[in-house]
């Protein structure tokens, strides 16, 4: 059968890339990119056993676009052992990502995605589910996005709400939203490298 690999970067607990590797029946994650030392995302990825785990911490004193050139490097290396990488997948990766990197994955026809914990254009950035309070909405939810340069700013792909009740919290909604990102992005990734359609 076809391998259908991808890369996921991420910065933090990894719950996201979990459920990747629980739940993604398609996709393969053959490599994972940690942008913070110590974190669950590594701890996990070594514990499913992924081929290439690679940690691109920012050095002292090092520009973001030397730290931009090291990650590129290190995942041209991943690119060129693996065929097939047609997505790189962003899962609580917390850095921007320049416009240099986006464009030198895209020209190899990799595409890259992520997951955003608010129903986009609404709330870029940190701190959605307060904003979302804060703003009395009736629903919050997430949105799975190609990567611009502009932050949270791609081209939508997928969204699912929730309800907000009288008795949510910032972390109540940062629950519900969790069980959405987690039960969705997988089924999403599967349906874009199948080209089949998205989940309903
Ligand atoms: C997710 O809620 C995602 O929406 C956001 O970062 C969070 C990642 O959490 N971009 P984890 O590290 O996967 O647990």
């Amino acid at each position: 059968m076809e391998n259908h690999n991808i890369i996921v970067m991420l910065s933090g607990e990894g719950t996201t890339l979990q459920a990747i590797l629980d739940k993604c029946t398609v996709a393969k994650v053959v490599g994972v990119l940690s942008d913070h030392p110590n974190v669950g995302g590594i701890t996990r990825a070594q514990k499913a056993n992924v081929r290439h785990i690679v940690l691109f911490d920012r050095r002292p004193n090092e520009t973001k676009e030397a730290h931009t050139e090291r990650m590129i490097r290190g995942l041209d290396i991943i690119l060129q052992m693996n065929d097939n990488i047609s997505y790189i997948v962003l899962a609580g990766f917390m850095r921007i990502l320049s416009a240099d990197f986006i464009k030198h994955f895209n020209d190899k026809g990799v595409k890259i995605i992520n997951i955003h914990p608010s129903l986009l254009p609404k709330y870029k950035g940190l701190h959605t589910h307060q904003k979302a309070l804060d703003n009395e909405d009736e629903e919050h939810g997430m949105t799975i996005h190609y990567v611009n340069e502009e932050m949270d700013g791609g081209e939508i792909i997928f969204q699912k709400s929730v309800y907000i009740t009288d008795a949510d919290s910032a972390k109540t909604l940062e629950k519900k939203v969790k069980v959405l990102e987690q039960e969705y992005y997988p089924k999403v990734i599967d349906s874009l490298i199948l080209g089949a359609p998205l989940p309903t």
